[in-house]
């Protein structure tokens, strides 16, 4: 069953030649339940815009969504139910503490059983020695955390993720990660999640859609877009000594080749066939290092964005 269907969306806002910006333009996505799907590009991509459309919080100004079969504008109160977003600049109420800002939303969402679900989410997101602590006080990664347990409060079936982990140290963000990750594989939730962090992007998503300037550029699991981009694998060679780049030319796998005295970057498309040719053009210098190494989603990135 598809969690999301959007179709030929188009969002408008003041401003820009004519009066208007054009900050979606057709966007079409079909997103399965369980999935966790994430949307990237660049700030000012749309990406806000386009999950606030996804979760009903904005009304585009045409295009259709279905969210779990039920029309997303139509009926956009039974959507609200099943679906929740959280965002990595959470601005709750200054003075409230964690326990005050969930009961609020508890209260807003017309939970029935407001302590138990308020304290089941403090549990989930370990949250327990902030309970008392007012929002201004919290760092962001319990306030993100806080926004994180307010988005799980009515229990939803899709939950949408503004960049999770943005502004956070590694280590912060390597836990929240590992906690988003948790909370899917536990509630067989399905996630949609914007980040720029590539790396964010490559743990955790089966599928990601890049955005540009308000379109999708593309939209695959990360291993197949890496292929698409025929971006190749790389090996790196540290060597003392002189070394003329020219001796590999009757080696036709090569792409490219980039070379500075004592270190040189080979790419083809498969490394390991040909590592062995590469390696006889060496044997007049002194090898140091060899890495050879995948090409990430940063250039798949920054082959698409330029
Ligand atoms: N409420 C708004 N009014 C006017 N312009 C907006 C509004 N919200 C977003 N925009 C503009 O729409 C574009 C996309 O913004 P956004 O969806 O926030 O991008 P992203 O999340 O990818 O950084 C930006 O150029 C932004 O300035
Ligand atoms: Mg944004």
């Amino acid at each position: 069953m598809f969690a999301i269907r959007a179709e030929g969306i188009y969002k408008y806002y003041k401003g820009g030649a004519g009066g208007r910006k054009e900050v979606l333009k057709n966007v079409s996505l079909d997103i399965e339940e369980g999935e966790i799907f994430g949307i990237l590009g660049p700030n000012g991509a749309g990406k806000t815009t386009l999950i606030s459309i996804l979760s009903t919080l904005t009304i585009p100004d045409s295009g259709k969504i279905e969210v779990f079969g039920m029309d997303a504008l139509k009926e956009a109160n039974r959507v609200k139910n099943i679906v929740n977003i959280s965002s990595g600049n959470p601005n709750f109420p200054w003075s409230l503490t964690v326990h005050e800002t969930l009961r609020y939303f508890s209260m807003l969402y017309g939970l029935k059983n407001k302590e138990k679900a308020v304290n089941n989410v403090i549990d989930i997101l370990e949250l327990e020695s902030f309970r008392n602590s007012r929002f201004d006080a919290l760092s962001t990664g319990t306030k993100q955390r806080l926004s994180l347990a307010k988005a799980l409060l009515n229990e939803p079936r899709l939950l949408f993720l503004d960049e999770p982990t943005v502004g956070l140290d590694p280590d912060m963000a390597m836990k929240i990660r590992k906690l988003i990750r948790r909370i899917h594989d536990e509630r067989r939730l399905t996630l949609v999640l914007t980040t720029h962090y590539m790396k964010e992007a490559e743990e955790l998503c089966d599928r990601i859609a890049f955005i540009k300037n308000g379109e999708i550029i593309a939209n695959a699991p990360p291993g197949v877009l890496k292929r698409q981009m025929k971006l190749g694998e790389a090996i790196t060679i540290d060597y003392e000594g002189g070394f003329d780049a020219a001796v590999l030319k009757d080696i036709p796998e090569i792409l490219d080749i980039q070379h500075v005295p004592g270190r040189i970057r080979i790419v083809a498309e498969n490394v390991e066939p040909i590592l062995d040719s590469i390696i006889k053009k060496f044997c007049e210098v002194h090898i140091k290092n060899i890495e050879v190494s995948q090409p990430d989603l940063e250039d798949v990135f920054l082959r698409l964005v330029h």
